[in-house]
């Protein structure tokens, strides 16, 4: 029988495990990628576990999130995160080279190799055949020093494209598609893999995208092969000798395959707030809009940009729509600004924004009260835009400057031109300067006042005594327990941090949590079904294990969110009776006896003190991750000699 992407991928880089679905495996990492909120931390956790240099074969530090700067915290970040990076062996992608995926998609991609990001989109290098998955940034620490990455061996989801888009529709049109279809939950624990002839007509560029919002669907990742497309675009960024061949096997296996005619796709919008809430444009009705944004790490490519200035070319944007753009890397920017393409942007009233993460972090650009942004971005989350009542529609570049043009949701197909066809160049813009390659030695670490030392929890209680500290309901994301945008200048100062949590939702839940401290017990908390999905942001997870948390008791929990949970010493737990969830209640006290008795069983028993009842819980824990819990998390156990630790 032969092997499928994954399995080929996973064979060259086995460490432990056995390749069997649920199975727990671990596979050696070749390169590692952070951002800068969430390197910060992710570099203080490999400082501490003082390995000198990293064991990776590439390791590349970006700063492409909190560019604002305003007030000393960012910047003393950004001096932080280059002087670690010098020290330590690791690349650094100064601000204003461009948001990580794309970056690294141009300039370090490699088919056959793994990558794991500090980033839940660091699937988009799968575009090209790397095993690429977003990783909590402890996880990333323990990679740099040359530890395994533990995942379950997944199902492999073949998703065959056949034929060819038609024009005006897009990549990003097809994941939407693919959203609407399988939505936002119950993919948790899957790889997909792209193949079927259409794959021969995709760049890429757009390949990217559909790899990149791959995340959306919760999968572990999405894997292109590396062909005949993917040799052009390495020739092409003057890396031709890093391109290598990586192709299924004719005869391999999948565990569920899915056809989607590409021909009859038609472009698409998510509607607010969620990704897969998709219908086509033409039937979402008359919408008048107040912002679109091009842009984001899902569409912000020379092709996306190219595509967006020859349609804006001699034209002006609707006099009642703000209309930004932002190039995802310094290369796409030069190029455009060479060949003339920024000019047309800029003369038809666009505002060019930084090549960086920019308003899709929701770090500028926060709409006007109840407005309507269509941007081409991934994620379309209640208040990410930084607006609390804002409404974010996801669509294609495409159909974003249809709607700037008309001031109202437009297919762009009604607008009676012809889709700009842009190829992928020959040679693309090459200038390196802005990363920089460590020196030898003699580096000096710089702190600024901002930044904290990780907090190190203490082992689990063997009587665990807990209040309920705040009661959720279905689908809450990292940026509800976290979010993004300027509190984010505190990621590498976790105790301030950790007042920001929950703060949208409830800004008293620090408070509850340091209440119950002080009456010596820990914070639970109770949430329903998809908790922590969206961003891979592991402060999610850190912060409430330093104000004490100690278990998320949901009806599911997200993957990378899990992890994460489990790396910071917080059990992560699966109601086995949805009654018991609705039972529940903010304020009720909980206990569980003998917890490393209880660990040692699939399922849990709980009571409910306050309500008097007795419930039962499940967990799905490796024995290493019950070991990480024992212990009050991975850090902990660094330098223990646990042999987990690796
Ligand atoms: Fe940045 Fe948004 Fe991508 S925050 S990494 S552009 S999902």
């Amino acid at each position: 029988m032969g092997l499928n992407l994954l399995e080929k991928l996973v064979k060259t880089h086995l460490v432990s495990g056995e390749m069997r679905i649920g199975a727990e495996i671990s596979i050696s990492i070749d390169q590692t990628l952070t951002e800068d909120p969430l390197g910060t931390m992710a570099y203080l956790q490999f400082e501490a576990m003082g390995v000198p240099k990293v064991k990776t074969r590439l390791s590349v530090s970006y700063v492409d999130h909190c560019m604002l700067q305003e007030g000393f915290e960012n910047p003393d970040d950004h001096r932080y995160l280059q002087t670690v990076a010098a020290k330590h062996g690791i690349l650094f992608s100064k601000p204003g080279n461009g948001i990580c995926h794309q970056v690294h998609l141009e300039r370090f991609s490699s088919p056959g190799e793994t990558l794991i990001g500090a980033d839940s989109h660091t699937p988009t290098c799968g575009a090209v055949g790397m095993l690429a998955m977003g990783a909590g940034g402890l996880d990333v620490a323990v990679a740099m020093a040359g530890g395994a990455f533990y995942l379950s061996y997944p199902t492999v989801v073949r998703i065959n494209l056949h034929g060819q888009l038609k024009p005006w529709s897009t990549a990003k049109d097809v994941i939407l598609e693919i959203l609407g279809r399988l939505t936002t939950k119950g993919n948790v624990g899957k790889v997909i893999e792209f193949g079927g002839e259409g794959i021969e007509t995709l760049s890429v560029p757009e390949r990217s995208t559909l790899t990149n919002m791959g995340a959306e669907l919760g999968v572990t990742t999405s894997i292109f092969p590396s062909d005949e497309i993917t040799r052009q675009f390495f020739t092409a960024q003057g890396r031709e000798e890093q391109w290598r061949e990586f192709l299924p096997d004719a005869d391999a296996r999948y565990d569920e395959t899915i056809d989607i005619d590409l021909q009859t796709i038609e472009p698409n919008v998510a509607l607010p707030h969620s990704p897969d809430n998709v219908c086509k444009v033409r039937e979402a009705g008359f919408l008048k809009v107040d912002q679109v944004l091009i842009g984001s790490c899902t569409n912000s490519s020379y092709r996306d940009l190219m595509i967006a200035a020859r349609m804006l070319k001699g034209k002006k944007v609707h006099p009642d729509v703000s209309f930004g753009v932002a190039a995802g890397s310094r290369q796409v920017l030069r190029m455009i600004a060479e060949n003339g393409a920024l000019n047309d942007i800029i003369d038809s009233g666009a505002r060019i924004l930084e090549t960086s993460c920019g308003f899709c972090a929701g770090y500028g650009q926060a709409p006007q009260s109840g407005g309507v942004s269509i941007r081409t971005n991934n994620r379309n989350f209640e208040g990410r835009s930084g607006t609390k009542d804002a409404k974010v529609y996801l669509v294609s570049p495409e159909v974003a400057v249809a709607s700037a043009l008309t001031g109202q949701l437009t297919d762009p197909s009604d607008l009676n031109i012809d889709h700009p066809i842009v190829p992928v160049p020959e040679r693309f813009y090459i200038d390196d300067s802005m990363v920089i390659w460590p020196p030898a030695d003699g580096v000096e670490v710089y702190r600024g006042p901002n930044i904290s030392d990780p907090p190190h929890p203490t082992p689990l209680p063997e009587n665990l005594l807990a209040g309920v500290a705040i009661k959720l309901g279905d689908k809450i994301t990292t940026d509800h327990i976290i979010p993004a945008g300027p509190v984010s200048r505190y990621r590498s100062n976790i105790p301030k941090s950790s007042d920001f949590i929950f703060h949208k939702v409830d800004p008293l839940f620090a408070e509850r949590c340091k209440d119950y401290k002080k009456k010596g017990m820990a914070s639970v908390i109770v949430a329903g079904l998809s908790y922590g999905q969206g961003s891979s942001r592991e402060h999610a997870a850190l912060c409430p294990s330093y104000l004490g948390v100690r278990a998320v008791i949901a009806r599911s929990i997200e993957r990378i969110h899990m992890a994460n949970l489990v790396n910071f010493g917080i059990l992560p737990l699966i109601f086995n009776d949805p009654q018991d969830y609705e039972k529940m209640q903010p304020g009720d006290e909980l206990c569980v006896e003998n917890t490393s008795q209880a660990l040692n069983n699939p399922t849990m028993q709980i009571k409910n003190l306050s309500r008097g009842y007795m419930f039962e819980v499940s967990f799905s824990l490796t024995p290493r991750q019950v070991a990480i819990i024992r212990g009050g998390g991975l850090l902990s156990l660094y330098g223990s000699d646990s042999p987990i630790a690796m």
